[in-house]
């Protein structure tokens, strides 16, 4: 790796889970998917839409940083072995929400200007321009949006339970794996540069880039199927983000967590959400798997 300005043994935080693998899941998607499928929220279910949309490349794009960071000799063996599990569960992550794209285009929605954004932008003016520590620290900044968006959804299961059932399926597993890993991103650019000012100044762009992305493309959702002329929606908005669930001064204070000097991911410990959804899952996974074995005659 080139342009490394700082390197410090950094050790697992003791509150970070032993291992971090890739549970097992395989959502389906088809033609019964509602257009507003979050509880006929056309917003709520435009914000998602958006993230399934731009997930896979930010995914692949964390992935390819995370496999330069293992190149770096002096990681602990911890820290590499979690990088490792981060890659399988990111790579996972990206092809399962991949799999909504060619609904989402069969129900009209144009899903190419936010891609070729990404692309353009993202990746050939940002990516290939940035010194490799300014990608690391904006895959740590990423990560800890994941983080917090994961957090708010284990905070709000009634609102959470209005998704179509497929989709929450996808949001809990993505939601648990983003606990479980949270950390991750945050500990490899630490090991390679722990400057706090690198930290906070890729975070400010970052946190323009996905803000200015997700809204403006949910407005473009909503723009194509109408929904952006309904006063009623915007009433529902207005009651999710500052009234009954105060989404937006919840994910302010989340979000500003990240500029204390001494912040930690594992400073605040939820693992057990994730810990319950695996369980659910693997349970589930094993009922799937004997009902399928069964029905073989084997
Ligand atoms: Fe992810
Ligand atoms: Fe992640």
């Amino acid at each position: 790796m080139q342009n490394i300005e700082n390197q410090k043994p950094i050790k697992k935080h003791p509150n970070a889970p032993e291992n971090i693998k890739p549970h097992p899941i395989n959502v389906k998607f088809d033609d019964s998917l509602p257009r507003h499928w979050f509880g006929g929220n056309a917003f709520m279910t435009h914000i998602l839409n958006t993230w399934t949309v731009i997930f896979p490349d930010a995914e692949r794009y964390f992935v390819r940083w995370s496999r330069k960071a293992l190149q770096y000799e002096n990681l602990d063996p911890k820290i590499r072995k979690d990088i490792q599990g981060f890659i399988g569960q990111e790579t996972r992550h990206a092809s399962e929400h991949e799999k909504l794209w060619e609904l989402l285009q069969k129900q009209g929605y144009d899903i190419r200007p936010v891609l070729d954004f990404i692309h353009k932008v993202g990746f050939d003016l940002i990516e290939n321009n940035f010194p490799d520590t300014w990608n690391l620290a904006a895959v740590a900044g990423f990560e800890h949006f994941t983080a917090m968006f994961a957090e708010i959804y284990f905070e709000s299961p009634e609102l959470m339970n209005t998704m179509h059932p497929e989709m929450k399926r996808l949001f809990e597993w993505h939601a648990a794996e983003e606990v479980e890993h949270k950390a991750v991103a945050f500990d490899q650019l630490q090991a390679v540069n722990d400057s706090y000012l690198l930290r906070i100044s890729v975070m400010n762009l970052a946190v323009i880039l996905l803000y200015g992305i997700s809204v403006a493309n949910t407005l473009y959702f909503m723009l194509q199927d109408r929904s952006i002329f309904n006063i009623k929606e915007w009433a529902g908005i207005w009651n999710l983000f500052f009234g009954e669930y105060q989404l937006a001064p919840r994910s302010v204070s989340k979000f500003i967590e990240y500029y204390r000097p001494d912040f930690h991911p594992w400073e605040i410990q939820n693992y057990a959400d994730a810990v319950r959804v695996f369980e659910n899952f693997d349970n589930n996974y094993s009922i799937a798997l004997s009902v399928n074995t069964c029905s073989n005659g084997l």
